[in-house]
């Protein structure tokens, strides 16, 4: 269930939809696509932190860790959140780590969780692995044991939720419009 639509004939305003879910999920294809359909802002997270700092990702995880790279993730998503219009927002996959983002993550009106079995995952991510240092070495068994130690946190966020495996960038776009477009009718029924 989404949150606080505002929903005017087909279109929305200052509607923040973000895409959570693991690396390689499509949160970023799917994202900018989504964008263009509903005539949104769009923004990635990862490439917005790395545009700020003049850092790759690689880089401000070996330079200042983990814990530098969630501060900035953190800083970044609540600048989008409070950035005015509609915007969609494709979060890194780690977003749901930190207490203070998944907090923030509240204030969203939906929350998407694209969700893939991990043999999807690992096969997508071994095509790009430049800015996810978490997945060095052995990328399935780091996705396996990422995604257990996230999956109940991607729940506890979501207010709707995608299985992906299967589906193109197309297929998912239209399921999350589909979605949306649900929550809008609802909304504007609750408030008429
Ligand atoms: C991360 C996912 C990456 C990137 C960073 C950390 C994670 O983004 O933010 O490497 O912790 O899952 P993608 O989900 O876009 O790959």
């Amino acid at each position: 269930m989404s949150r606080g639509v505002a929903a005017v004939g087909n279109s929305i305003q200052d509607r923040k939809i973000v895409l959570v879910g693991m690396m390689g999920s499509g949160k970023s294809s799917a994202g900018r696509r989504l964008a263009k359909a509903l005539n949104t802002a769009f923004i990635d997270l990862d490439q917005s932190i790395e545009t700020r700092c003049g850092r790759s990702i690689r880089e401000i995880f070996a330079s200042g860790g983990e814990t530098e790279f969630r501060d900035l993730e953190e800083a970044e998503l609540r600048r989008a959140l409070d950035a005015p219009g509609s915007w969609v927002i494709a979060a890194g996959g780690g977003i749901v780590v930190r207490e203070a983002s998944r907090a923030l993550l509240s204030r969203a009106h939906d929350v998407i969780w694209l969700r893939a079995d991990v043999d999807v995952l690992a096969e997508r991510v071994s095509r790009g692995r430049d800015h996810r240092p978490l997945v060095d070495g052995d990328p399935k068994a780091r996705l396996t044991a990422l995604l257990a130690e996230r999956e109940g946190l991607y729940r506890s966020v979501a207010t709707a939720v995608v299985q992906v495996d299967d589906c193109s960038v197309n297929q998912v776009v239209d399921r999350i419009e589909t979605l949306i477009s649900t929550s809008s009718i609802d909304h504007e029924a609750a408030t008429s």
